[in-house]
């Protein structure tokens, strides 16, 4: 890397790394979910906290516009952190979509502003000494980093599947007409957030809601952490 600019592949790494959280959690692979995650947060957080410590003094003084501020960067950067904390484990599925799709939205639009005004009116004020220092600071955080997670996402799809019959078993006896809850109390569910589904597909079945009953035992269906 030659210029401060040249940081925003770094980004590009941020960006892919969102998105395929974003897949495995379509793919109701969380445990895919939670190591990237986990690596996102590290990355992010140090990239940011050092981009405001070295970067923003250099750019107090430029001539950015009103919506490339330092304030409003270190806003982008507050957001984008708190888009971290979401619990991949304990959050309904269709928030987590939306919450990570939010994220995604904030990176776009961080990167944005970094690409146009921060990174390039930063290399016009920044001496060469102080170019390369940063450069290699940057570089030394990016090399003590974990290396990125590449288990294979695709691949790992179904590991964590219910193989059990219990739920096949509850599936049937809705789709038959059988209003027993038994069907749905012999599925065991090692985890509070299938505890929760399993919980609401016996509500819709005591309230007569059968399809709603058997929909939220697809959703179980999907949930990787449900014991065989
Ligand atoms: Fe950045
Ligand atoms: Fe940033």
């Amino acid at each position: 890397m030659e210029r401060i600019t040249d940081l925003l592949e770094l980004h590009h790494d941020f960006a892919e790394v969102l998105t395929e959280i974003r897949t495995a959690v379509m793919d109701a692979d969380l445990s895919a979910a939670a190591v990237r995650m986990a690596w996102l947060t590290r990355a992010l957080t140090e990239h940011a906290k050092t981009e405001e410590s070295l970067l923003f003094p250099l750019y107090e003084g430029a001539d950015y516009p009103a919506n490339g501020s330092p304030e409003v960067l270190r806003r982008d950067h507050a957001l984008l952190l708190r888009h971290l904390t979401v619990d991949l484990y304990d959050t309904d599925d269709v928030a987590l979509a939306n919450q990570l799709a939010l994220f995604a939205g904030a990176l776009e639009h961080h990167d944005l502003r970094e690409s146009r005004y921060f990174k390039p009116l930063v290399d016009a004020r920044i001496t060469d000494d102080n170019r390369r220092h940063i450069l290699s600071v940057f570089a030394a955080q990016m090399d003590a980093l974990p290396p990125r997670p590449t288990q294979d996402i695709v691949r790992s799809r179904g590991v964590f599947q219910p193989s059990g019959h219990a739920l096949t078993d509850a599936q049937t006896a809705l789709a038959q007409g059988d209003e027993d809850p038994r069907w749905l109390l012999a599925i065991r569910c090692d985890h509070p957030k299938a505890q929760r589904l399993q919980r609401r597909a016996c509500q819709a079945l005591a309230a007569g809601d059968r399809v709603g009953a058997y929909d939220t035992l697809r959703l179980l269906a999907l949930f990787p952490r449900i014991a065989k």
